[in-house]
C-alpha cells in the first residue's frame, strides 16, 4: 500500500544519477510531477545547484574559465553540495517533504574521483571525509545508464552550451560510468540501475514502481 503523504514523518531523498544524455533530468521531473499530482509534498532540485550560492558556483564549475586542482574541484563541488543541503534539502526532508534531486555525492565519485582522478586514494579519502561531514544521504538512487555513444548523440541533439564535463572526451566518460557501476555493485540497497536505452515511458514505469515500493516500506 502506497504511504500517503500526510503519513510521512520524514521526507525522502531520491536522487537521480548518470552520465550526459542519459534523460536524468526528464525524469526527475516525471517523477516529481507523478507524485505531485498524488499528493506528495515535492522539492525538485539539481547539483550542483538549488542554491544561489550553489548555483554560482555551478556557473563555475561548469562554463567559468579557470582550471582548478582536481581536489579543489573536488572541495568547489562539496561546497555547493553543503550549501544546498544545508539550506534547501534538509529543512525540506525535516518538513517530510518529497526530494528528488538531479545529482548527488554518487556524481562527485564518479565524475571526481573515477573521471579526473583515476580513482586515486586520496581524492576518494577527500570525498568520503566531506560526504560525513555533510551527513545527507539518498534513500534511493536511481542509476540511468545506457551506451555512451547513444548518450553522446541525445546530447547532441538537444544542443545548447557545452559545459566542461560534456567537453571531457568518451575515455573519461567511461572511467564515470565505472564509477557508478562500482558505487551500484557496492550499494546495491540505495542504487539501482535502470536501463536508460528503453522508452521515456518504460523508464518511468519502472521508476515509479520502485519508488512505489520504497514509500510503502516506510510503512511496515
Ligand atoms: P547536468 O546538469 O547536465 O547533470 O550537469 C552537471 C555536470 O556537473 C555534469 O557534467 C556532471 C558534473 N558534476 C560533477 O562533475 N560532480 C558533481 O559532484 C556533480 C553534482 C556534477
Amino acid at each position: 500500500m502506497l504511504l500517503h503523504p500526510k503519513e510521512l514523518e520524514r521526507g525522502f531523498l531520491i536522487t537521480f544519477e548518470g552520465n550526459e544524455g542519459v534523460g536524468k533530468s526528464t525524469q526527475s521531473r516525471l517523477l516529481a510531477e507523478k507524485l505531485g499530482q498524488e499528493g506528495y509534498d515535492v522539492v525538485l532540485t539539481r547539483e550542483p545547484g538549488g542554491t544561489k550560492g550553489a548555483e554560482e558556483l555551478r556557473n563555475i564549475l561548469l562554463f567559468g574559465e579557470a582550471e582548478f586542482s582536481s581536489c579543489s574541484e573536488i572541495l568547489l563541488h562539496m561546497a555547493a553540495r553543503l550549501d544546498h543541503v544545508e539550506k534547501m534539502i534538509k529543512p525540506a526532508l525535516a518538513e517530510g517533504k518529497v526530494v528528488i534531486c538531479d545529482r548527488f555525492h554518487d556524481s562527485t565519485i564518479a565524475y571526481q574521483v573515477y573521471g579526473a582522478c583515476f580513482r586515486d586514494a586520496k581524492a576518494m579519502e577527500l570525498v568520503t571525509f566531506l560526504r560525513h561531514f555533510i551527513h545527507c544521504e539518498a534513500d534511493l538512487t536511481f542509476w540511468l545508464d545506457m551506451e555512451l555513444k547513444a548518450a553522446f548523440q541525445r546530447v547532441q541533439t538537444r544542443g545548447g552550451k557545452t559545459d566542461q564535463y560534456e567537453g571531457q572526451g568518451q575515455v573519461f566518460h567511461e572511467r564515470v560510468r565505472t564509477g557508478f557501476a562500482e558505487l551500484a555493485r557496492t550499494e546495491p540497497g540505495r542504487m539501482i540501475r535502470i536501463d536508460a536505452s528503453s522508452s521515456e515511458k518504460d523508464v518511468q514505469e519502472q521508476i515509479y514502481r520502485k519508488v512505489k515500493v520504497l514509500l510503502s516500506h516506510k510503512m511496515a
